[in-house]
């Protein structure tokens, strides 16, 4: 008698596979989020179907030397500066991308823009399973595309997509909206099922690999962030984007999670307007756009994101609490991170927070998760909570360390040299020897260089220097 097919139990959060159903996962400690999948079982032992399965015999792998001639890959553009730089010059053949997202921060636009944009060196394929084709055509109206040459289908069966491919001549560009709604006829899982999502992804980006075409996955997010479905997508594809961005804010930021083809942690900003994405190519006078001056409780933090030096302004406000244990809220930052730093102003600089609660906001819905950005944090900390204004015209940026002391941090240089350019006169760092310290601040733009070597030499400096 023919066995039932085997069945796995599955967290949809994590892709963690357990024997049994239970309420909570041990992988990732989400509670409701294991589903039954049942499994392609492999043929039984002692069948002719598994010794052709199991018995072949190996042929030895051949090996190359590391020596040989290997030229760059030819790239192409998606029209965009910023979304090229992303992926580490343009898209190269065969690629597979996946992008992540909240719903509806912008994630379709960004790629029919691309598309469209790519359709003039690349035949472009975009697949939807989610919107129908007369929503997508009312898109690429308003974003003023539609005379481009991108043929648009909606499908989820994943062999008809992967026909479509085939039949694609070179150099071709594939979209699949999103690698949630698409299916494997055979497997007896929902599509979105981690099953399903894994059996999808990997069946198209073989494909679209043997036949050299690049292929760019939407997939959607969990609440805790992750592209949701397995972790193992991640370890599929070539390139991993993140598109994030506050919903009340325009500014949409391109990150780089991992890129076999380029440098991750880059970044892309673009701005959502009523025409489609715009890039931005100068984010820090973007960031910095909104400032006012006079306030106390702001800082602005020369940091580095990707390879690109970038301005944000830190905002606290440091207020009594009600409550027996105090508030720390934080936006754009680490929380742990925050903590920490408030242990250290209190312990090594005397600032008092008991019974005061902290609030945290990077401007601009950026996320930060340099440590670099320590000593912005703590002047704007301290500049709320002793009422002391930071003259508008300072940029800070070091790390601070558990006994208080701040150290050194990457690219000093392309930090201030970002801040001069916007007319910064005054930096605040670690303490730098010799020529670091002289080309950090260059005589020919009038700006000078603060060195700042512990907590309470910051809390000097901001109660004494900087005061407008
Ligand atoms: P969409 O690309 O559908 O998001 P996703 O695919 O990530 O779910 O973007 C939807 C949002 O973008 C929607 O709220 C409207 C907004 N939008 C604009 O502001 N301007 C535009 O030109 C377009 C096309 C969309
Ligand atoms: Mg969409």
């Amino acid at each position: 008698m023919a066995k039932p097919p085997a069945s796995q139990f599955i967290c949809q959060a994590c892709g963690c596979v357990h024997r049994r159903w239970q309420g909570r996962c041990d992988g990732c400690g989400e509670w409701n989020s294991i589903v039954e999948e049942i499994q392609e079982r492999a043929p039984p032992l002692g069948t002719k179907a598994s010794a052709s399965a199991r018995g072949r015999k190996g042929r030895a792998v051949e090996f190359v030397s590391l020596a040989g001639q290997q030229d760059n890959p030819p790239r192409l553009s998606c029209g965009s500066s910023e979304f090229d730089r992303v992926l580490g010059g343009g898209l190269v053949a065969g690629q597979a991308v996946l992008i992540g997202g909240d719903p509806g921060i912008g994630k379709s636009t960004l790629l029919l823009q691309a598309t469209a944009n790519l359709s003039m060196n690349a035949n472009c394929l975009y697949i939807s399973g989610e919107e129908s084709v007369d929503q997508i055509r009312m898109r690429a109206s308003r974003l003023g595309v539609q005379d481009r040459t991108v043929g648009l289908a909606t499908a989820t069966n994943v062999a008809d997509i992967q026909a479509a491919i085939a039949e694609t001549p070179l150099p071709a560009v594939a979209v699949i909206d999103s690698i949630q709604t698409m299916y494997v006829e055979g497997i007896e899982a929902a599509p979105g099922s981690v099953t399903q999502v894994r059996a999808s992804a990997q069946e198209l980006i073989r494909s679209a690999k043997a036949r050299g075409a690049s292929l760019l996955l939407v997939g959607h997010v969990t609440k805790d962030g992750a592209i949701a479905g397995p972790r193992v997508l991640e370890h599929m594809v070539d390139s991993v984007l993140y598109f994030e961005g506050e919903r009340g804010h325009a500014y949409r930021i391109l990150r780089s999670i991992k890129n076999r083809f380029g440098p991750a942690n880059e970044i892309g900003v673009f701005d959502m307007t009523e025409a489609g994405l715009m890039e931005v190519s100068n984010p820090s006078a973007l960031f910095l756009s909104e400032r006012q001056a006079g306030i106390s409780g702001a800082a602005v933090f020369a940091g580095i994101e990707g390879s690109r030096p970038m301005l944000v302004e830190i905002q606290a406000l440091v207020a009594p609490s009600p409550l027996g244990t105090p508030r720390r809220a934080v936006v754009g930052w680490d929380s742990n991170r925050l903590a920490m730093l408030l242990a250290v102003l209190e312990t090594r600089g005397g600032i008092n927070l008991a019974g005061r609660d902290v609030y945290l906001n990077v401007a601009g819905g950026l996320k930060i998760n340099e440590p670099a950005a320590d000593l912005a944090v703590a002047s704007a900390i301290i500049s709320s909570c002793l009422d002391v204004v930071i003259n508008e015209q300072t940029v800070i940026f070091g790390e601070v360390g558990l006994s208080g002391e701040v150290r050194s941090v990457s690219q000093p240089d392309a930090r201030s040299k970002e801040a001069q350019k916007l007319g910064f006169k005054t930096i605040c760092g670690p303490p730098m020897r010799g020529k670091k310290a002289k080309s950090a601040a260059s005589k020919k733009d009038h700006a000078h260089f603060v060195p700042i070597s512990d907590v309470a030499g910051l809390i000097a400096y901001l109660t004494e220097g900087a005061v407008n």
